[in-house]
C-alpha cells in the first residue's frame, strides 16, 4: 500500500477543502495556499461537515488526524509534498500559470494532479517542465464522501505515475477509475452533461419543473444508480433474455429519439430566472448547510447498506475498514 505523509493543496475552494477532509482523516499533513481572504473560513465549516460524517460513517479507529498548515505561498505549500492537488477554477489559462509555479518548488518526485472537471491533461500539461508527473484526478462532492476518483493521464504522463496515483488514492479509500483514453469531461461528467441538458429542455419546454425533474431521478432510477450501474441495471432489465433483448426492445427508440441529445437549450435571462426560481421554491427554505447536512446523512446510510452486501462503493468501504481492523489486531 502506497501511502503518503505530506500533500499541497493549491485552491481551497468546494473541492480542494473536500480533498483537505480526506487526507487529513487518512493521517496526512496538508499544506494549503488559497489567496481567498474567506479561505480559512470556508475550509474550516467544510471540515465540520465532514468530522461529523467520518464520525457516523465508521466507528472503527483510523489513523491520528493530520494536521492543517495554512501558507501564504505555493512555495511554502509544496514543500516536502508528495502530492500536490490542484483545485483552482477551471481555466486552462488560471491552471497552467499555477503549475508553472509550482514546478519551481515541487520535488521532483511528486505528483501533480488536477482536480479539473473535464479539461484534458494534454492540454494542462502542454508547458510544463516535467510533465510526466501530472495527471488529471477527477473527484466528485462530497470528495470525503464519494469514493470515485477519475485518473486520467495526459500524453506526456508517465504510466508508473498513474500506478503510483493509483494506489495513493486507494490508501484514502477511494476508487480509482483510470481513463483509458484521453477525452473532455472524462466519463461521468460526460454522462451528467446529457442528462443535465435534457433536464433543462423538460423545464425549457414546460414539461416539468426542477421539484419534478429530481422527484422523477431520487423516486427512481436515482435509488438503483447507487448500486449498479447503466449496464447491470439495463441487463436486468432485459429478464432472462438480459442484455440482447433489452437493446432489442429499446434500442429503436433512440432513433425515435427520446432525448434531444447534443441540442443545448439557449440559457437566456428567461430560462435561467425559470430554473432559479423554481429552485427557489423547491429548496429555498434550507441554507446550503442544511442540504449538505442532509445529503451527507443520506450517503452515510446508503455507504452503509452496500457495505453490509459488501457492494460497490461499500465493498471500497469495507476493503478500506479492513486495513484499520488488521492494523488494529497486529501484535508488532
Ligand atoms: N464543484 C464541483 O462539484 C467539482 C467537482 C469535481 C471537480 N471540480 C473541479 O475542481 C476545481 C475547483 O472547483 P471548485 O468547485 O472547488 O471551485 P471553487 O470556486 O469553490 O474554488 C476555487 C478556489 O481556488 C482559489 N483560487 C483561485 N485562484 C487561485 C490561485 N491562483 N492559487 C490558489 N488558489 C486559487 C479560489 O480562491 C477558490 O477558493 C475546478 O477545476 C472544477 O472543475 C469541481
Amino acid at each position: 500500500m502506497t501511502t503518503i505523509k505530506r500533500a499541497a493543496i493549491i485552491g481551497g475552494g468546494v473541492i480542494g477543502a473536500g480533498w483537505i477532509a480526506r487526507l487529513i482523516e487518512n493521517g496526512v499533513v496538508v499544506s494549503v495556499f488559497d489567496p481567498a481572504p474567506d479561505a480559512k473560513e470556508k475550509i474550516d465549516a467544510v471540515l465540520v461537515n465532514s468530522r461529523y460524517a467520518y464520525k457516523k460513517l465508521s466507528n472503527l479507529t483510523g489513523p491520528k488526524e493530520g494536521r492543517v498548515i495554512f501558507c501564504e505561498s505555493v512555495a511554502e505549500a509544496c514543500h516536502l509534498a508528495e502530492l500536490i492537488v490542484e483545485s483552482v477554477p477551471e481555466r486552462l489559462a488560471t491552471k497552467q500559470v499555477v503549475y508553472a509555479e509550482i514546478e519551481n518548488y515541487a520535488d521532483i518526485n511528486a505528483i501533480i494532479a488536477s482536480s479539473t472537471s473535464g479539461i484534458l491533461p494534454s492540454d494542462l500539461q502542454a508547458f510544463m517542465s516535467n510533465p510526466e508527473r501530472f495527471l488529471v484526478a477527477h473527484p466528485f462532492n462530497p470528495v470525503y464522501l464519494l469514493p470515485l476518483v477519475e485518473i486520467v493521464g495526459g500524453s506526456k504522463t508517465s504510466s508508473t505515475v498513474i500506478q503510483k496515483a493509483e494506489a495513493i488514492y486507494q490508501s484514502i479509500g477511494m476508487h480509482p477509475l483510470i481513463v483509458k483514453k484521453e477525452i473532455e469531461a472524462f466519463i461521468a461528467d460526460r454522462l451528467l452533461e446529457s442528462l443535465w441538458r435534457e433536464a433543462l429542455w423538460l423545464v425549457k419546454d414546460g414539461i416539468a419543473t426542477t421539484q419534478d425533474i429530481d422527484d422523477a431521478v431520487r423516486f427512481g432510477f436515482g435509488l438503483r444508480y447507487a448500486q449498479m450501474g447503466i449496464f447491470d441495471t439495463y441487463r436486468v432489465a432485459g429478464g432472462e433474455a438480459g442484455m440482447r433483448h433489452f437493446i432489442e426492445q429499446f434500442g429503436p427508440c433512440l432513433k425515435w429519439p427520446w432525448s434531444k441529445l447534443t441540442d443545448v437549450p439557449e440559457l437566456d435571462d428567461e430560462l435561467v430566472d425559470k430554473i432559479a426560481s423554481q429552485s427557489d421554491e423547491q429548496s429555498g427554505h434550507m441554507s446550503i448547510r442544511e442540504m449538505e447536512r442532509i445529503r451527507d446523512d443520506n450517503l452515510i446510510e446508503i455507504l452503509q447498506g452496500l457495505k453490509r452486501n459488501n457492494w460497490g462503493a461499500g465493498q471500497t468501504l469495507a476493503n478500506y475498514e479492513s486495513r484499520f481492523l488488521n492494523a488494529a489486531n497486529d501484535p508488532g
